[in-house]
């Protein structure tokens, strides 16, 4: 008999977990408290208790063709970096795509999950829902948890602030952010450095009377345009570069990140500069932060130190005065209002969970959280590599270590954790990329194996090797291996470039020219080669 499997939750990760286990062949039953899927992007007006919730001018900061499930490239049309709603609608594709909204029960919240009985022999679940009026309960052979990690607002405690409770203008947290509606001729602080922080100030400074961007850590900001035009993701995240940067000493990454970094502008002069520049902190990805910093209608200043009842006071001293609104872009907090801490406890925002799926001291490992992670690259196929490595391991087919392996391991990894990216709240759960993305892919044997493909197919593992680490790459073998992986890799660079060379100019000379240059540098360089050696 088929394996039941509880999905909680239906956004990226709940969808890729239905996935995963359908090609397993488990049988799931996803539980979404909302009325349609699609989790923290799909926008509405109001916010919903229990879902993440986003402002009307979302863009993605990683581009489409890293961005999407590794068997369903997106529609080649689409632009690079989607609007939420056209991230909504490639979800809906997929979720057509595969059938799996048949295996949703939406409107129905799972209040607790609980070892039955017979736990420790059998690793069952019981799973209570609520819907309207009606309880139930359901036995489970296994769950996976993928409620995001956006639900519950983060605001610094009273202390940080002193002087707050008697502070008489409105205050928010960016979840509550939808649109700059009611912020005409206002000022307002908001508190925080990352995306959500630079975005509303963005938006606001356009239409109120003075925006100040309040932050203690600063950030890296970076332009979504990157090299020769290409999204900032293609370029960067390269088997190639990787390797070079897990070879390089980490002082020599810091340095190249610092040079790279302020190619576009100067951190400090724009008082942006990362306080600790020792750390690879996320960057904030916005490509109009600096343009109003140097238009004057955003303001840069340090930590708020305390309030007034009209004004905010920062640590350098200065003063805000007639502050109308506070924002507090300051993130969000981990939870698992379903479950007990003697499952998953959570401790410094962090849960420490083997690999960042698994808690490691289960009787049998039959509980995954998938999508609990900040990786610097995005999520969608770090989830799906999560759900088809979990699912591998509910059917036995990949074996977990011993339980005092996965701890030191758990531990290990957070050491690494706070060595490359600090232990600053909003970095609690941040890990690299294609490092992580590989380690998963080995637990499901589904690693490309670059040796056999360069013997089999050399064109194809260049591009593999030098090009973007895009998902297709996790389905060219093993267990889930799709049949059009290798078209879709060597086709990315055409939908990469479809949706913006809408204007094609016929004979385009620069590129024969560029070409013939190229070979006759080649040449060059081989004679001198050639020359060198003849001459020992
Ligand atoms: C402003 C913003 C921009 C972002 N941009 C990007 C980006 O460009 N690229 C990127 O990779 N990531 C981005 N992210 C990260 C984002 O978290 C992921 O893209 C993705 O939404 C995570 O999906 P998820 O399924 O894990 O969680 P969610 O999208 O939060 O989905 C969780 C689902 O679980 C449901 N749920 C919760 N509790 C229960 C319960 N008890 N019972 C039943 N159902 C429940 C919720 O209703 C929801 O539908 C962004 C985040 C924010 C806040
Ligand atoms: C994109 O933005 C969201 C929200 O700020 C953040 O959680 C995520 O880590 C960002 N992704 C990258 C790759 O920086």
């Amino acid at each position: 008999m088929a394996k039941r499997v509880a999905v909680i939750g239906a956004g990226v990760s709940g969808l890729a977990s239905i996935k995963s286990c359908l090609e397993e062949g488990l049988e799931p039953t996803c539980f979404e408290r909302s009325s349609d899927i699609g989790g923290l992007w799909r926008f509405t007006e109001y916010v919903e208790k229990g879902r993440a919730s986003i402002y009307n001018s979302v863009f993605m900061n990683s581009s489409k063709e890293m961005s999407c499930f590794s068997d369903f490239p997106m529609p080649d049309h689409f632009p690079n970096y989607l609007h939420n709603t056209k991230f909504l609608e490639y979800l809906r594709l997929y979720a057509k795509r595969f059938d799996l909204l048949k295996y949703i029960r939406f409107k129905t919240a799972v209040i607790s999950v609980e070892k039955t009985k017979d736990h420790s022999a059998t690793g069952q679940w019981k799973v209570a829902t609520q819907s309207d009026d009606k309880q139930e309960s359901f036995v489970f052979d296994a769950v996976m948890v993928c409620i995001g990690h956006q639900i519950e607002a983060y605001i610094p405690p009273a202390e940080c602030f002193p002087g707050f409770e008697k502070f008489k203008g409105k205050y928010l947290h960016s979840q509550n952010y939808k649109n700059p509606e009611g912020f005409q001729g206002k000022t307002v602080v908001i508190i925080g450095m990352g995306n959500s922080a630079a975005d509303i100030a963005v938006e606001l400074c356009r239409k109120a009377k003075k925006v100040v961007l309040s932050s203690r850590g600063g950030s890296w900001v970076m332009s979504r345009v990157f090299d020769n035009g290409y999204p900032w993701d293609v370029i960067l995240h390269t088997r190639f570069k990787n390797l070079l940067l897990n070879l390089l000493p980490l002082d020599i990454v810091r340095w190249m990140v610092e040079k790279k970094m302020n190619e576009w502008f100067n951190h400090e002069n724009y008082g942006l500069v990362p306080q600790n520049r020792l750390l690879l902190k996320e960057p904030v990805f916005n490509d109009h932060l600096p343009s109003h910093i140097i238009c004057g209608d955003v303001t840069v200043k340090p930590n708020v130190k305390g309030f007034t009842e009209t004004s905010a006071l920062y640590d350098d001293g200065t003063v805000e005065e007639n502050v109308d609104v506070v924002i507090f872009a300051t993130g969000y907090s981990t939870i698992f209002p379903f479950l007990d801490e003697s499952v998953i406890k959570v401790e410094e925002n962090r849960a420490p969970l083997y690999k960042h799926v698994f808690p490691p001291h289960l009787e049998k490992p039959t509980l995954a959280v998938i999508g609990l992670i900040q990786p610097l690259g995005p999520i969608m196929p770090t989830s799906e590599l999560q759900a088809r490595w979990a699912t591998r391991v509910f059917k036995g087919q990949s074996v977990l270590p011993s339980e005092s392996t996965m701890v030191a391991d758990t531990s290990k990894r957070n050491e690494k954790r706070v060595k490359w990216f600090g232990t600053s709240r909003s970095q609690s759960i941040q890990t690299e990329f294609i490092g992580y993305l590989d380690e998963l892919a080995t637990g499901v044997g589904a690693k490309p194996n670059l040796i056999m493909l360069l013997l089999k197919d050399p064109k194809l593992a260049l591009t593999v090797f030098f090009g973007p680490c895009t998902p297709f790459q996790f389905r060219l073998m093993g267990p889930g291996k799709w049949a059009g992986a290798r078209q879709a890799i060597l086709t990315q660079t055409e939908r990469i470039l479809k949706p913006t060379k809408t204007r094609i100019v016929a004979n385009s000379l620069g590129y024969t020219m560029v070409s013939l240059l190229k070979i006759l540098g080649l040449l060059v360089l081989l004679a001198a080669i050639f020359l060198s050696f003849g001459r020992h």
